[in-house]
């Protein structure tokens, strides 16, 4: 499948959440058999070679692709979740929104110091919930290996302000 059949299948909702937000809705490509798969291709493709000792998703998209990433690679998958959510002991990261503050965190453990870690979401926008997530990462002493998304919308500038941290990132789809 090409990546303009698949870029297709990202159904586009104007005003959500809010007015002026053109939303990339990933469902739709999740309900295609064939497209799933190949997105999951493609994402496999650039992560496989890294050979990660883990996936790192971060809620709640992010755990739909990390997930099935993790499995195709044959590696374990751990989720960053937003605050509250996980029932062990956390380790964990506030990080600063459009308004206001919010916090991402981490099973304490879960990730092994010096672990060398794919980051996965299905979508990068300004980028500060990946950057919050490879800093709380990089706080447990693991490597950062790449940041992998489905989707990247450019005009934001999140793939730059992650490179900025040092972390390499990639997506498969881009919309303007
Ligand atoms: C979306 C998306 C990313 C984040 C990207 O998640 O799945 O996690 O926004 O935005 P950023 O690059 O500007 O930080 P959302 O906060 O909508 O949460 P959800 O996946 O739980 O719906
Ligand atoms: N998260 C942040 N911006 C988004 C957008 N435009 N579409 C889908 N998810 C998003």
């Amino acid at each position: 499948m090409s990546i303009d059949s698949l870029t297709a299948l990202v159904r586009t909702i104007p005003d959500f959440p809010k007015p002026g937000i053109q939303f990339r809705d990933i469902t739709t490509l999740l309900a295609d058999g064939p497209g799933l798969a190949e997105l999951i291709d493609q994402m496999a493709k650039v992560a496989g070679p890294l050979d990660p000792d883990l996936i790192v998703g971060v809620e709640a998209r992010g755990f739909i692709l990390g997930a099935a990433l993790a499995l195709k690679l044959g590696k374990g998958f751990v989720p960053v979740r937003k605050k509250g959510k996980l029932p062990g002991k956390t380790v964990g990261i506030d990080y600063v929104l459009e308004y206001g503050t919010d916090r991402l965190e981490l099973h304490e453990g879960q990730v092994p110091q010096g672990a060398r870690v794919l980051l996965v979401d299905d979508l990068i926008a300004t980028g500060g919930t990946a950057q919050a997530a490879a800093r709380l990462l990089r706080e447990q002493g693991a490597q950062v290996l790449m940041a992998l998304f489905a989707i990247d919308l450019p005009a934001l500038g999140g793939l730059a302000a992650l490179e900025q941290d040092g972390v390499p990132s990639r997506a498969i789809l881009l919309f303007e």
